[in-house]
């Protein structure tokens, strides 16, 4: 029997559990960029809690990008300080953390928003020059590696998908073509950072035209074929329905991925109580849950989960931490 509090391997790390915390806006930083002391009490009380892996809040490239007043930034003085001061008190607490980098809009020198059919190949090695850099800075800050957020609708997640790109080169066309722009990172960041490379991808698109189940399950097969990690999944809000049965919207489409990827799968969103996670850990191949809100509306909530042996969390979904774009919760404070 799989359980929630499983210790685990995750790739090369051990885990103290199943549940990964992914997502939170980190506004909480002083003029210039510094973090406050909450941004530390807020990992810390997660750390403490019995999570087995963090993913962090969004860091995104550049300070013109559409999210970049909400995220955190890796771009002044004080982030590997900073950051190092939160990776030590992760791994204080034995757990590992990624950074993860997700930007919308990109800037290729020329257009500040360059979408993906304009983008020169020299804009195609600047774009991916500046993610090896971001791969780097995160490992100088102590992340055990970088989840590129290729999903929702950040700028990768639209480069791949057939609704937006439209190139006729070599990065354009087929999915191999649409992909070759981050195969070709994932080679970078392991010969110059060699440093763990996670992707967090849509399982669907929900657009006539766009990634399709099918699709999105053979571009996780080659992310892992070309040194992917690990793949969390996921979808642009509009996509994410239940299935008929009220299983969770991709339960059969991750449990067939992770009975074919040799590298660990995460499956997340809407999972809000300890019973159907157990469930899902145990009537399929998927081993890793992923959480957000619930670790909005109370940090330490896997610890009463753990010592009661069942729980759910007390998030309303009213969604009110997403909109307004904070990690603090609008029922509970
Ligand atoms: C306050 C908040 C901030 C979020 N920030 C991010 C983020 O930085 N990166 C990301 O990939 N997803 C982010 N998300 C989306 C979550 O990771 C997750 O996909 C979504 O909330 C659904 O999962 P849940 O039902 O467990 O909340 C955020 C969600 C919330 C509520
Ligand atoms: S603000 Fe709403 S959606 Fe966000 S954690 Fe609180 S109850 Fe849940």
């Amino acid at each position: 029997m799989k359980d929630i509090f499983d210790e685990c391997r995750f790739g090369e790390f051990d885990l103290k559990s199943r549940v990964i915390r992914t997502g939170g806006w980190e506004r909480d930083s002083e003029d210039g960029g510094f973090i406050k002391s909450s941004v530390f009490d807020r990992y810390e009380n997660i750390a403490k809690s019995g999570v087995g892996l963090i993913v962090s809040e969004m860091f995104a490239l550049d300070p013109k990008d559409r999210f970049y007043p909400y995220c955190a930034n890796m771009n002044y003085k004080g982030f590997i300080k900073d950051y190092k001061q939160v990776t030590n008190l992760s791994h204080h607490f034995e757990m590992p953390i990624l950074g993860q980098l997700a930007f919308f809009f990109y800037d290729d020198g020329v257009n500040q928003k360059a979408e993906p059919n304009d983008l020169t190949i020299e804009g195609i090695r600047k774009l991916q020059a500046e993610v090896v850099m971001a791969a780097k800075k995160f490992s100088y800050a102590g992340f055990d590696g970088i989840q590129i957020n290729m999903a929702h609708n950040f700028y990768l997640a639209r480069f791949i998908n057939p609704y937006f790109n439209q190139r006729t080169d070599e990065y354009g066309g087929s999915t191999e073509n649409r992909l070759r722009i981050v195969v070709e990172i994932i080679k970078l960041i392991k010969k110059m950072v060699g440093c763990h490379v996670s992707f967090r991808i849509n399982a669907v698109d929900g657009r006539k035209g766009g990634m399709t189940l099918d699709e999105s399950y053979k571009i996780a097969k080659i992310l892992a074929e070309n040194g992917a990690d690990s793949i969390q999944i996921t979808a642009r809000t509009i996509s994410f329905k239940f299935g008929e049965d009220g299983d969770h919207a991709f339960l059969s489409y991750a449990d067939n991925l992770a009975k074919e990827l040799d590298i660990p799968l995460i499956l997340g969103g809407t999972l809000r109580d300890m019973k159907t996670m157990n469930e899902i850990l145990n009537k399929t191949d998927i081993e890793f849950l992923s959480l957000a809100k619930p670790f909005v509306a109370q940090q330490d909530f896997l610890l009463e989960w753990k010592e009661n042996g069942e729980g759910v969390s007390r998030c309303k979904g009213c969604n009110n931490c997403y909109g307004k774009k904070e990690s603090r919760c609008f029922q509970f404070g």
